[in-house]
């Protein structure tokens, strides 16, 4: 049984929080937040043994194995930092960093420990994409020739000050969400891009819309879109020779509606057994326990190649952040 701790108090502490407890081999023991209260709060509402006020405090300590960190952007770095430092394995929330700078240190850092990091990327892990993944494995949609996929929300007027709007936080569409599109298209083509074109509206120095075309040496192309001002139904698509697969909430899919040009159709259905944060959790548990450093899934080069690719991603719409320099 691993001992989890969660790093941070807010949205996705909750939603790790609430997933946990349909993992056997997880036990989630510890919460860390800035201040004393929300630490209390947080330990109450989900019946921890312990609650820390500080992050340090949780790090120092030996009740954990394992960090989650669940704190903005610009923090996955040096709280991440600290818990490997303190022996800890680490699952860090996406983006691991905000640029692919950022994130060789986090992977030295884990190596010179001994400790496991793996970036947060739940939606490779839940049963609708590994349902999808062997789809296209199987040959049922012929070859590859389009990705779609949109994933796109609106932040309202009273939201102004959020973190993810901040270019000193790692702000922007791109790195919040846009990042699920470019993971969706790596799992189907690959690494072997051959262009990549890059369109965005900015808002304050961070991108608050932005199209990306990839196209790829064999053949393939993919269309993705994020925004963080406008609302569109988070969709996408596989289209290949023999069929099109649509899928509502693309990159963890629960249910995919496919035609097959014979004109016959098919509905996959893949329902999450919590919220879909359980299969990475017991993903985690499962390569600590081999003894692994590293996920075999989402290694250190997939998140690495995404980071570098959102780094080329930026300079062609001119985002640029004080952790670039
Ligand atoms: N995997 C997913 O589906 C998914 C979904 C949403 C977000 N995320 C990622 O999870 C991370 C956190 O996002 P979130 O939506 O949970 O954010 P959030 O609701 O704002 O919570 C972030 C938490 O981080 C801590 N924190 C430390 N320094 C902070 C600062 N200067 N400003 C604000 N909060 C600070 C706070 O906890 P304390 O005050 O208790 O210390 C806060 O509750 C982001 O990197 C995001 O990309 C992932």
């Amino acid at each position: 049984m691993l001992r989890f701790g969660i790093v941070g108090t807010g949205n996705i502490a909750h939603r790790f929080a609430r997933a946990i407890s349909f993992v056997p081999d997880a036990k989630l023991v510890a919460v860390a937040s800035r201040t004393k209260e929300k630490a209390e709060f947080f330990q109450k509402e989900f019946g921890l043994c312990y609650s820390f006020d500080s992050y340090e405090a949780m790090a120092q300590s030996d009740v954990i194995d394992v960090a989650y960190i669940a704190v903005p952007h610009q923090f996955h770095k040096p709280c991440t930092l600290l818990m490997l430092k303190s022996k800890k394995h680490v699952l860090c929330e996406k983006p691991m960093a905000v640029n692919e700078k950022e994130a060789l240190e986090m992977f030295a850092c884990a190596k010179e420990n001994q400790r496991f990091l793996m970036e947060a990327m739940w939606a490779r892990f839940v049963p609708g994409t590994i349902k999808l993944l062997e789809l296209v494995q199987s040959g049922k949609l012929g070859t590859l020739q389009e990705i779609g996929g949109d994933f796109c929300y609106a932040l309202s007027e009273n939201q102004l000050s959020h973190h993810v709007l901040k270019v000193e936080n790692g702000g922007g569409s791109l790195l919040d969400v846009g990042i699920y599109g470019l993971n969706f298209s790596k799992w189907f083509f690959g690494e072997t891009v051959k262009t990549m074109d890059a369109k965005a509206t900015l808002w304050k120095g961070i991108d608050s819309y932005t199209e990306v075309s990839l196209t790829y040496k064999e053949g393939g192309i993919s269309h993705l879109s994020s925004a963080v001002f406008l609302d569109k139904p988070n969709f996408g698509y596989l289209k290949g020779t023999k069929g099109k697969a649509s899928i509502p909430h693309f990159y963890a899919p629960e249910t995919v509606n496919i035609d097959y040009v014979d004109g016959t159709h098919e509905t996959i259905t893949a329902p999450y057994k919590a919220n879909g944060f359980e299969y990475q959790i017991q993903h985690v548990c499962d390569c600590i326990q081999q003894g692994l450093l590293e996920s075999p899934v989402i290694t250190k080069e997939h998140t690495l190649f995404i980071l570098k690719q959102m780094d080329a991603i930026r300079k062609q719409i001119h985002v640029h952040y004080p952790q670039d320099d």
